[in-house]
Formats: structure tokens, C-alpha cells, sequence
């Protein structure tokens, strides 16, 4: 059976859209706020609200589908098998709480494996970041024009100073190298959003050592439509049920930044 993909993207971006109101009207109001596994690790009432709302409607309209959420309320989810709904019900919880802003909705639909809708959203901007596997990437409906190549000492990079403490898999020193050689770092604290802005050229790589689906799911897809490249640190293929390493860049960055974690 063929599935129009258009047509369950129209469906979920006006899910995303209903989800990002809520969370704005949320800000108003007193969050519930408690940690996972450590302090840093917190969710909200609102995570786990918006989560559930979006897997009420996916199994209300599409029952065959599965659901791999953040918070636990959607299913077990070992293989990439059939179409499975990666969610993000908020991406950046930590600027969600302290901020106010710089967080994400971030909902990607995989089948079979293969990515074949992104959608990010930024209530607080008004940006909707969208794509369907070869269609093109948008934000509100204006095409994303293609990445054109670039490299590292032009480029401003994302990176978090916490991976320069003491992560295994990040070598510091070349971290420290790869921080002199860009024209600039930054760091936004929502995965989501920093691959969305590599697409749109705000960014022209990102990389960190570990994200879960839900974290990358959507922005595969976008990344991919542009033109960007998204790959492990070792160079390979993301596994779409797997946690794992991320570096997404524009052509001619990411080749420059695998050396800097190989
Ligand atoms: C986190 C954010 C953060 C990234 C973490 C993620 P969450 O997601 O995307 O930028 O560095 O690895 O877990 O927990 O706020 O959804
Ligand atoms: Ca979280
Ligand atoms: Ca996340
Ligand atoms: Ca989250």
C-alpha cells in the first residue's frame, strides 16, 4: 500500500502547531518541575502532558503505527520495523524551565527505518521547520535553499563546554583545537533546533556524543533535504532506534570535523 506521506505530514504539523500552543500558554502558568537521573535531568508536567497528547491522536489515526516518546509513554520500541513516531515532546526542557525559550517540539516519522518526516517546531519564534523524505526542507512553508560547502575557520560551530570536562568519547584536546580553529562556537542547548539551524545556515555544523532518537529523529530528515550531511563520529550512518554520537554540517565542514573526533 502506498502512504501518502503529505498528507500524515499536514496531519502532524497541525498536531505540532496545537502542542506548541499549549506550551506557550504553559509559560503563564506554574510548572511542575522534577529530575530524572540526575539534577541536571529535569521534566515537567509539560513534557509528559504533551507527550501523551501527541500518542492519543497517533493511535486514534493511524492504530498501526508505533510511538518511541522521551518519556516513557509511548512503546517499547527495539527495532526500526513498520512506521514508528519519534517524539520530542519538548526538546531543551532546561531552557524551557530557566529560559523561557530556546526549546523545540521535534516529531519525526520513520518507516522501515528510513526517515520520512521531520517536523521541529519553535512556538516562541513561530518557526515550523518541515520536510518529507524528498520533497525539499521548509520553515513555514518558504523552502530551505541547499547548503552550499563551506569549512571550519569560516564556520560557527556548535559544541557544549561540558564535553570538554570528562567525556570518553571526546578527545579535549582536540575539542580545544577544533574551539581556536572556528570563527566562532555556540551553544543552544536544544539539539533540535541546532540541527535545524546547520540546515538553515545559522549554524554550519554541530556535534555532541550522545542523542537519543526522539533528539535526532526529525532533524535527520530536514538536515538531509538540504543538503547537509548527518552521520556517528566514526562517519557511518545514524541507527534511528539507537542512541549514539551526531555530527551534521554543511558539505566540506562535516569531512573537516570527523577529524577532530576520530
Ligand atoms: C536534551 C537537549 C540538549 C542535549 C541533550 C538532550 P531534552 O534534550 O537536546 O541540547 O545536549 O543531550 O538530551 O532532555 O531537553 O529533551
Ligand atoms: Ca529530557
Ligand atoms: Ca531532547
Ligand atoms: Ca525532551
Amino acid at each position: 500500500m502506498r502512504v501518502g506521506w503529505r498528507e500524515v505530514e499536514e496531519k502532524a504539523q497541525e498536531w505540532v502547531r496545537e502542542a506548541g500552543a499549549l506550551l506557550l500558554a504553559s509559560l503563564k502558568e506554574s510548572l511542575v518541575i522534577e529530575t530524572k537521573t540526575n539534577a541536571s535531568d529535569l521534566v515537567t508536567n509539560m513534557d509528559r502532558h504533551i507527550e501523551k497528547y501527541f500518542i492519543e491522536r497517533i493511535q486514534r489515526t493511524y492504530p498501526t503505527h508505533r510511538v518511541l516518546g522521551e518519556e516513557g509513554y509511548g512503546d517499547e520500541v527495539a527495532s526500526a520495523e513498520g512506521t514508528i513516531w519519534m517524539i520530542d515532546p519538548i526538546d531543551g526542557t532546561m531552557n524551557f524551565v530557566h529560559q523561557k525559550r530556546n526549546f523545540a517540539i521535534s516529531v519525526g516519522v520513520y518507516h522501515e527505518g528510513e526517515g520520512m518526516i521531520g517536523i521541529i517546531y519553535d512556538p516562541v519564534h513561530d518557526e515550523m521547520y518541515h520536510a518529507v523524505r524528498g520533497e525539499g526542507a521548509y520553515c513555514n512553508g518558504v523552502r530551505i535553499a541547499e547548503l552550499q560547502p563551506g569549512n571550519v575557520a569560516e564556520g560557527v560551530i556548535a559544541v557544549n563546554a561540558m564535553w570538554l570536562t570528562e567525556n570518553p568519547k571526546v578527545n579535549a584536546e582536540k575539542m580545544a583545537a577544533l574551539v581556536r580553529e572556528a570563527r566562532g562556537t555556540r551553544s543552544y542547548g536544544c539539539a533540535a533546533l541546532e540541527i535545524v539551524y546547520v540546515a538553515t545556515g545559522r549554524l554550519d555544523g554541530y556535534l555532541t556524543p550522545r542523542l537519543s532518537p526522539w533528539d535526532f529523529a526529525a532533524g535527520a530528515v530536514i538536515i538531509q533535504e538540504t543538503g547537509g550531511i548527518i552521520t556517528t563520529f566514526a562517519g557511518r550512518a545514524l541507527d534511528p532506534v539507537q542512541k549514539g554520537s551526531v555530527l551534521v554540517a554543511r558539505p566540506g565542514v562535516h569531512p573537516q570535523l570527523l577529524e577532530y573526533v576520530k
